[in-house]
């Protein structure tokens, strides 16, 4: 299917869905040290920097899906103030997001956010985005996901909210598993069978020979404030020692390729992007969680 990426920040959900064999016909975001990386990995998708500029059918191809996560800053229960919620600056982009929407009425589209979205403002701003989908006729479904069930190494989880214009079965399918409601779980509890939901695979511990659950969750990549730049607090302890995660590391953590976010054409040794790496890697969506979803669509059809 065709995707229309918005605040594509290092392009989690971009490479993700392409992964699961979709095509990306259009990037839009404002960072430039994101719009490099885009630009480097993606150099003939159309773009747009600002979604304020963003005139829709003018600007936006025609797309089946279009994908975002607005910023999250004002919703994030990682913020140590007051959070202003979609009456902030910076999350209240979801209104803009939504009016083109409301345009151009792709057939799906998938939002991504901090589960802070939930509750803030008592409740009222997901209230919001979820009444502003459906009044644009979308059935709307949402779940939270969890990054360590996909196989990276750390514990992340994130409200992805589904609307489709098709009917409230379509999202459910996207979003839910049918194995998920066979109460059978035994029948999967064989070494090495694969089962279809990645969520399950069963290996045979080496040690113990007990059947284990396949699931990496090593790192907790959590901390106390906001997302982004704070994963740089995030070490690593050796017994006399103790060091920062590297680029490379967090790339890792959210499923991106070895030095996604410095290829060779970026390389210079008077400028240190480490921070912006840090920046953006702890935005972005965790690409194989974007995959999962994209293979969920792609299954599904439009
Ligand atoms: C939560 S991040 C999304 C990260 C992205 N999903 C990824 O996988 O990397 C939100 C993004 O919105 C971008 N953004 C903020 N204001 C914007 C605007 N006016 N127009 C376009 N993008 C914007 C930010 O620079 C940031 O990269």
């Amino acid at each position: 299917m065709k995707i229309a990426s918005f605040f594509s920040g290092i392009g989690g959900f971009d490479l993700g869905f392409e992964k699961a064999g979709h095509e990306i016909v259009f990037q839009c975001e404002i960072d430039s040290f994101c719009k490099m990386i885009l630009n480097y990995h993606w150099p003939k998708v159309p773009f747009a920097d600002d979604i304020l500029e963003v005139q829709d059918g003018k600007t936006v191809p025609n797309a089946d899906v279009w994908c975002g996560g607005f910023p999250c800053q004002d919703v994030s229960l990682a913020r140590a103030r007051q959070r202003h919620g979609l009456n902030g600056s910076r999350s209240g982009l979801f209104y803009d997001f939504a009016e083109l929407l409301d345009h151009a009425r792709p057939p799906i589209v998938i939002i991504e956010n901090v589960p802070g979205l939930l509750s803030s403002n008592g409740g009222k701003d997901f209230e919001i985005v979820i009444r502003s989908l459906a009044k644009s006729g979308y059935a709307v479904g949402w779940r939270v996901f969890n990054s360590q069930y996909f196989g990276v190494p750390q514990s992340r989880s994130r409200v992805y909210i589904v609307g489709h214009l098709g009917g409230p079965r379509f999202t459910s399918e996207i979003l839910f598993e049918p194995e998920r409601s066979n109460r059978k779980p035994k029948a999967s509890s064989v070494a090495g069978k694969k089962s279809i939901s990645p969520f399950k695979e069963s290996l045979r511990d080496p040690r113990t020979g007990a059947i284990v659950q396949r699931l990496s969750y090593c790192l907790a990549a959590t901390s106390g404030r906001h997302t982004g730049t704070d994963w740089s607090r995030s070490y690593v302890c050796y017994p006399n020692a103790v060091r920062r995660f590297t680029p490379v590391e967090y790339e890792r953590l959210q499923g991106f390729p070895d030095n996604w976010t410095y290829p060779p054409q970026l390389r210079n040794d008077t400028i240190d992007y480490d921070t912006q790496r840090y920046t953006a890697l702890g935005n972005a969506v965790s690409v194989p969680v974007a995959k999962w979803i994209g293979q969920q669509i792609a299954r599904l059809g439009n």
